[in-house]
């Protein structure tokens, strides 16, 4: 129970990585705001943790969406102790048919979403003096370029820079913020992401997805339960004194 008295506020927590986080969360004594643009399966996973969770409808796109989340979530659990800025979006073209839209659509979630839904839970920890801990979920597509994927790599490089500046701002007020970058990991996300190389490097569905698989250290691709270690870790006592930091979390993929 290393999270017991907490309330964590976890965005896209309707599916995938964000229900995990969820789940061991609330297994560790956590409530659980399921937040997530699809509240019909927020709901679902709300129903499954039982009186531990609430389902909130939530676009982190809208600053009133965002404002909204905060506020439900102050109702029924009294206060916000841990965020997790999981929801994104992902998006794969060649270079030169990279859309305004597309970016802006990204951008909008991934960037935009993380930045200043972490901006609101902030000023709600320091309004009220609650040593809070943030953790954002970057990538290893943030932690270098890869060729079909300039817009998300950029996004989730842009989410490990505002891990960096926003722990060291708020570490004042005794807000730690931390990041996770996964690297490949099972899920309806990948799915999509497959569908996409399927398009564009004329690959059969599922053979992207067991290529990186198979070129993962570890031997396997990702599960969801593989990060929940860290996440739990990042919000507990024993993180007190990290500041700033992306860890990954992905097999060994990315060593540096
Ligand atoms: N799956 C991977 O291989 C992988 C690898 C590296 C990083 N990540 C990152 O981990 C996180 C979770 O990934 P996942 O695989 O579980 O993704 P996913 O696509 O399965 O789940 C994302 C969730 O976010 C929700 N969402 C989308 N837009 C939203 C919005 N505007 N507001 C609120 N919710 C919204 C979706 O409804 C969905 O429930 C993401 O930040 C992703 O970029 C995933």
């Amino acid at each position: 129970m290393r999270l017991g008295g907490k309330t964590a506020l976890i965005t896209g927590a309707a599916r995938g990585i964000g229900r995990a986080f969820a789940q061991a969360y609330a297994a560790e004594g956590a409530r659980v705001a399921i937040a997530d643009i699809d509240l019909m399966q927020a709901t679902q996973v709300a129903a499954e943790i039982g009186d531990a969770a609430i389902a909130v409808e939530m676009d982190v796109a809208r600053q009133d969406s965002i404002d909204a989340a905060i506020a439900t979530t102050t109702d029924a659990f009294g206060q916000i102790d841990i965020l997790i800025n999981n929801a994104a979006l992902f998006t794969a073209a060649p270079v030169e048919e990279i859309t305004r839209s597309d970016f802006d659509r990204v951008f909008a979630v991934n960037v935009s979403g993380t930045l200043f839904t972490l901006q609101a839970v902030a000023r709600h920890m320091i309004e009220r003096g609650i040593k809070g801990r943030i953790i954002n979920m970057a990538s290893q597509a943030g932690r270098r370029g890869e060729s079909l994927v300039a817009v998300y790599c950029a996004s989730k490089a842009a989410v490990i820079s505002l891990t960096q500046s926003a722990g060291l701002n708020l570490i004042q007020h005794g807000i730690n913020v931390n990041a996770i970058a996964p690297g490949v990991v099972e899920g309806a996300h990948w799915d999509g992401v497959d569908a996409l190389f399927a398009k564009y490097e004329g690959k059969a569905p599922g053979q992207k997805k067991a290529e990186v698989g198979a070129a993962v250290p570890f031997g396997r691709m990702g599960a969801a339960e593989d990060l929940t270690g860290m996440a739990v870790f990042l919000a507990s006592d024993d993180a007190s004194y990290i500041v700033g930091q992306t860890y990954g979390v992905d097999g060994g993929n990315w060593v540096c």
